[in-house]
């Protein structure tokens, strides 16, 4: 039973969620559904509204009826200085790199009036998608990344967010030697990380071709010494770039063994994409427990090549879905996940709805050790999306001929965008409310 003065609110709507077992992944609803909600935003029981109503008459009521409640989502992989570059066309990742990418990177340096409204309009993107939650690569700046985190903090979202550490093979501008990059590294860790329970640093080496031996190792030294903290690279994405870390580390057994043999991995550790592999590397992945971001809409920018999903799920890694904006072309999880089933597709494989829409909700959330994440339901916090499905008629028509839940969610992932977006919440607290549904 619960005591009355703990009930504070009760949310109406359609609630929809994916559950996973050990063997199993599938979708829920309850189509006339209430969540109450305490003071802190905890979902302290889910059930029929009606009977939630009926057992605390006198509550508050955010009726959301006719709207769908779903998690908001979890983008495990992102870049802030990649803002304005989506869409650069390039070759392969390498030149992209060096013609677009770094240049770019070059203007989010220091603590100025561009950065500042960088940052808004990058928070104003991750809300209007309804992603609450991100995974963020900053610029290799300490006071762009410290202005980003700030954005974070005011807007009321959740973070892990790194300044990307690079001291090789990059323009002059964009360099940050070690001395200088433990100095802004530590200091951001000393007054972001664990802030509050939203706010969190990884230590964010760009890739191995990025650091010097020393960089990799001062990097791990930190790593080592705070096992709350979390460190994110790249890894694997393209031939090209295997090819030239094989030539760079010519000691390595393979290009995962540069960062495992310095210690980089474990289960805090978030890759992306991971794309050319081999057995005896996937066994390493799983052995550390290894965050996987996959990034579809970015590998098939830029051409990088078909992540095995099912292989990688199949064999119980740990797989999580992230946009990769500026070589990915969305910050919309809904098109990652449109381009992720295609990705699979091309492979001759299946994945279902509710395998895709977990990785952006309950799977990153667990995988990233956030279990009160990713599900509405009693015990976890009220981080939830708003989504009218009549925003676009299209998306209506196909709502109401889904038979069931996975249906329903296979009409969203093809046809929900920020126009279908109501409202965002993060611990029962608004954080984006749209303008095209007063
Ligand atoms: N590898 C090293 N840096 C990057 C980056 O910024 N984006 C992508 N997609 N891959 C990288
Ligand atoms: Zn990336």
């Amino acid at each position: 039973m619960i005591p009355p003065h703990e009930a504070h609110v009760l949310v109406r709507g359609h609630i929809l969620h994916v559950v996973q077992t050990q063997t199993h992944t599938h979708a829920e609803d309850i189509l006339d559904g209430g969540l109450l909600l305490n003071k802190s935003g905890g979902i302290i029981k889910r059930g029929s509204f009606h009977e939630l109503l009926s057992q605390f008459p006198s509550l508050d009521v955010r009726d959301h009826s006719g709207s769908l409640l779903l998690p908001s989502f979890i983008d495990s992989h992102i870049h802030f200085p990649q803002l304005d570059m989506i869409g650069s066309c390039a070759e392969e990742l390498l030149l992209w790199l060096e013609n677009y990418t770094f240049p770019r990177e070059a203007a989010f340096r220091g603590r100025n009036a561009f950065v500042e409204a960088a940052a808004r309009t990058f928070v104003d993107e991750l809300v209007k998608n309804g992603t609450t939650f991100a995974a963020v690569y900053s610029s290799s700046c300490g006071d762009a990344t410290d202005v980003l985190f700030e954005e974070f903090d005011r807007r009321g979202i959740r973070g892990i967010i790194g300044k990307v550490s690079m001291d090789r093979h990059c323009p002059p501008a964009i360099e940050v030697g070690v001395k200088k990059d433990k100095s802004w590294t530590e200091g951001l860790i000393k007054k972001w990380h664990r802030k509050n329970d939203r706010l969190h640093y990884a230590l964010t080496p760009r890739f191995a071709p990025s650091c010097t031996n020393e960089l990799m190792e001062m990097i791990a030294s930190v790593y080592r010494e705070d096992a709350s903290l979390y460190l994110q690279t790249h890894y694997a994405e393209n031939q090209n770039e295997i090819k030239w870390v094989t030539d760079l580390f010519p000691e390595a057994k393979s290009y995962l063994d540069v960062y495992d043999s310095r210690g980089l991995l474990g289960p805090r550790t978030i890759l992306g994409h991971s794309i050319h592999t081999n057995a005896m590397d996937e066994a390493l992945l799983q052995d550390h427990g290894v965050i996987i971001s996959h990034c579809p809409t970015s590998n098939l920018f830029l051409g990088s090549g078909l992540f095995a999903a099912r292989r990688y799920l199949s064999q119980g890694q740990k797989v999580t879905l992230g946009t990769d904006v500026g070589a990915g072309t969305s910050f919309s999880q809904w098109q990652t996940m449109n381009e992720a089933y295609k990705v699979a597709q091309l492979r001759q494989e299946r994945i279902a709805p509710s395998e895709l829409f977990a990785l952006a909700t309950t799977a990153a959330a667990k995988h990233l050790g956030f279990d009160d994440l990713g599900l509405l339901d009693e015990g976890y916090s009220a981080d939830y999306q708003v989504i009218d499905p009549a925003s676009r008629p299209v998306l209506k028509r196909h709502f109401d001929i889904a038979k069931n839940a996975e249906e329903r969610l296979a009409a969203l992932i093809h046809f929900a965008d920020d126009r279908s977006l109501k409202a965002l919440y993060v611990k029962g607290q608004s954080v984006y409310q749209s303008t095209l549904h007063p």
